[in-house]
């Protein structure tokens, strides 16, 4: 495929991005034409009919039929032109091919998480080239919004209901992911990457991601640390921000905002990620959401064991 160089815009890198370009500089140029050629007439009358004379009075004005219909008919059609022109574009990018590979996306603060049909997990969204994939995609607590530039891709991401994306990307690259929609205080470090890749490579990272799932509890739950986003709040090396560090944290001695305290066994730590809002660790706020609560118990284990291990 040619590749495509944009002025400011980042390399178009899926089967409808070029589409979404073309109508965005017709939008442009348009502008730029209209905005110039109406400064200069301004400019021009202003210089033309300037007062001469402190007598100079203007002529009486008569209307001008092509003059009028020219104002009228020139930004109707350019409306038209862009309405038609968007409005397939945007069919274009909201219908997903029958064809294309499910892949569940789940936003949380203050990371991504990516699940394939096959099971497979990941942070970052890892994609064959050439291949329609749709993106069904959930919240699990406030509006994010997902955003790939390379592909031309925007999509909110709510609390409660599911929304969708679908993107071909056309070349193998890393691109970048961002978090669009003002989410609270990490926002601007809820970044990920898409990374493209031929089908080959991508059948062998389902493999190897899989095979990373049946590894021992601890590793696992260093995994879960990382795709469930617990990192965006739980640092290992002892500075807690938003939540408490996980650094000397099992076996503790945990003082809450109640005044009560407890031991951190296994049990705290079992209750503190299925319900998070009971205790609250006194110079914290209840910010950790309640959705942990849906791990499996193998998954809840395994984070145990990995925090047992800082
Ligand atoms: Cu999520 Cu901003």
């Amino acid at each position: 495929m040619k590749e495509r160089k944009a002025i400011w815009l980042p390399d178009a890198a899926s089967t409808y991005a070029g589409d979404v370009d073309a109508l965005f500089y017709f939008i442009l140029v348009t502008s730029f034409v209209l905005f110039v050629g109406v400064m200069t007439a301004m400019v021009f009358f202003a210089w033309r009919f300037r007062r001469r004379s402190s007598d100079d009075r203007p002529a009486p004005v008569k209307e001008n039929k092509i003059v009028e219909a020219a104002w009228i008919l020139v930004p109707a059609a350019l409306v038209a032109i862009v309405f038609v022109w968007g409005f397939r574009v945007f069919i274009q990018m909201n219908v997903a091919p029958p064809n294309a590979m499910e892949i569940t996306v789940r936003a949380q603060k203050w990371s991504w998480l990516f699940e394939y049909p096959s099971g497979a997990r990941s942070t970052e969204l890892q994609l064959p080239v050439s291949r329609p994939v749709r993106l069904k995609m959930s919240s699990a607590d406030v509006i994010h919004s997902f955003f790939v530039p390379a592909f031309r891709t925007k999509q909110d991401v709510v609390p409660g209901r599911y929304t969708y994306a679908w993107f071909e990307a056309t070349r193998q690259d890393t691109f970048p992911l961002m978090c669009t929609e003002y989410c609270g205080q990490q926002h601007s470090t809820m970044l990920s990457s898409v990374i493209v890749q031929s089908q080959d490579d991508f059948e062998a990272w389902l493999q190897e991601s899989l095979m990373a799932a049946d590894a021992p509890p601890a590793e696992r739950g260093a995994l879960l640390y990382v795709q469930q986003g617990c990192q965006g709040c739980h640092s290992l090396d002892g500075t807690g921000v938003i939540g408490p560090s996980f650094q000397g944290l099992a076996g503790s001695e945990r003082v809450f905002t109640d005044g009560t305290s407890a031991l951190a066994d296994d049990n705290y730590l079992r209750e503190a990620i299925t319900l998070p809002a009971l205790k609250i660790v006194e110079g914290y706020d209840a910010l950790m959401p309640g959705v942990y609560a849906s791990l499996d118990p193998a998954e809840i284990d395994a984070l145990i064991a990995f925090i047992k291990e800082q």
